[in-house]
């Protein structure tokens, strides 16, 4: 842990106190204080602009307005080999690809600064950082590596950390990236009736899917010895009727191994799931390990859902009457669950040690930032978001937010 001194990138820098209290005394706290608050590190570029209007702990990052004056400046491109060929907007050359990553969000009373990768490479040397979740935080793990490539000095090795989908590590640092797969964050599994019967099959249930409340997925279960910095999100596959479809094939959600009894609805097994992962994630984390936990991206298909020839063609973010429009919960339109994921989550993490990065509001205006008919797929994908796009600035966030919190 000696490198975690590293962390702090602000000129206005303080002290990196909360991985270390874990670690160290009082009394060794109050020498590390003198000693690092009158030492800065070589590696910080002191000319980079830095813009707080505010102090940042009161700024409200959700609250704002994109603009393009002046623009966000993408570090990477469509030669990123790492981009999904569905969301490479620019090679499918869709109309506005390369205009839409040009928008910058800009809070009402503070700056989003767009993080400097180079400096995030040699700040954040001997880390390791997993992303755990579905396709969207496969999306802005895609944004941060393609951004670091593009930075990075030296090779990159691919690898699979601890069960990862997919994984780097930038050599010259010790910087590792990984991506974990999860849909629900617990383990699910295909279920159908036995001969032998039992509670679910007297209650009539012949085919469905098995949903283990507290067991977390082999794919990421192990993956919390190993980062430093975890970044979680789930959502999409809870209001999925397509594949968890309520009649033919229901969620049903087991505990302890058994099933529970009367069987719940979806959102209350999100809520026993959250709460089920949350606690193993508290319990089992790196002692000092920084834990995000990504709010709901908003879809943006209009004129039906996305297998009913629903679309998403405009060329511009929304306005903000748009945006009320589209996604309050009281006019259950399309992509209604953006919002209602996102209060179970704000119940579930309230009170625990996570992050919130919440990157929904912001991205709710963005209906121009999706691939569309450029995904390739026989509908449009009104859901992932083109790259370079939108999940870069959600790494300005959560880098903005990690710095912070290193320096409260
Ligand atoms: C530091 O940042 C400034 C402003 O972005 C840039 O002009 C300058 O070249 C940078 N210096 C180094 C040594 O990277
Ligand atoms: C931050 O701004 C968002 C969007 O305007 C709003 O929904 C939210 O309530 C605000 N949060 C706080 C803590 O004021
Ligand atoms: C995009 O446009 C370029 C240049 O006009 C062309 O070579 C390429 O085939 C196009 N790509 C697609 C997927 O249509
Ligand atoms: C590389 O970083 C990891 C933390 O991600 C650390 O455990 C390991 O010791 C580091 N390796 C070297 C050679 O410093
Ligand atoms: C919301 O809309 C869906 C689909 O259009 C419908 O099935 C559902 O009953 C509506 N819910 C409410 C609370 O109105």
């Amino acid at each position: 842990m000696a490198t975690r001194e590293a962390y702090s990138q602000s000129p206005k820098k303080k002290v990196p106190l909360f991985p270390l209290l874990s670690l160290l005394c009082f009394t060794s706290i109050f020498l590390l204080l003198s000693q690092f608050t009158t030492t800065s590190s070589p590696s910080i570029n002191h000319s980079l602009p830095t813009f707080h209007k505010h102090p940042r702990a009161s700024c409200n990052f959700s609250h704002g307005t994109w603009i393009t004056h002046p623009p966000r400046i993408p570090t990477y491109d469509h030669t990123c080999k790492e981009i999904f060929k569905g969301w490479n907007c620019l090679s499918a050359n869709k109309s506005n690809a390369r205009h839409l990553p040009t928008w910058r969000w800009q809070p009402r009373h503070c700056d989003l600064p767009q993080f400097h990768p180079l400096d995030f490479l040699r700040t954040h040397t001997h880390t390791a950082i997993g992303f755990v979740g579905d396709s969207l935080n496969r999306n802005m793990f895609v944004s941060l590596f393609c951004a670091l490539k593009s930075a990075s000095e030296g090779q990159v090795k691919k690898w699979r950390p601890a069960g990862a989908d997919r994984g780097f590590t930038f050599l010259a640092y010790n910087l590792t990236i990984a991506y974990h797969r999860t849909n629900l964050l617990a383990r699910y599994g295909s279920w159908s009736a036995s001969d032998k019967g039992g509670a679910l099959e007297t209650l009539g249930f012949r085919e469905g899917f098995r949903v283990d409340v507290d067991v977390p997925d082999s794919t990421w279960a192990k993956a919390l010895s190993f980062h430093d910095i975890l970044i979680f999100n789930t959502g999409h596959w809870w209001w999925a009727p397509s594949k968890f479809d309520p009649v033919k094939s229901p969620m049903l959600f087991f505990k302890n191994g058994q099933p529970v009894i009367p069987p719940l609805r979806s959102g209350q097994g999100l809520d026993m799931v959250l709460e089920h992962m949350i606690k193993y994630v508290e319990k089992n984390a790196r002692p000092g390990a920084v834990k995000f936990f990504r709010t709901q991206s908003p879809r943006h298909f209009e004129g039906g859902d996305w297998d009913q020839g629903g679309s998403c063609q405009r060329d511009r973010p929304l306005s903000i009457e748009q945006v009320e429009e589209l996604f309050s919960v009281k006019n259950n339109g399309t992509n209604v669950e953006t919002r209602l994921v996102n209060k179970h989550l704000y119940k579930a993490l309230e009170g625990s040690g996570f992050i919130i990065l919440d990157v929904t509001h912001m991205s709710e205006f963005r209906a121009d930032a999706h691939p569309s008919s450029a995904g390739g797929k026989k509908h449009d994908d009104c859901m992932h978001w083109c790259l370079p796009g939108i999940t870069d600035t959600w790494n300005d966030l959560f880098i903005e937010l990690l710095n912070s919190n290193y320096q409260e």
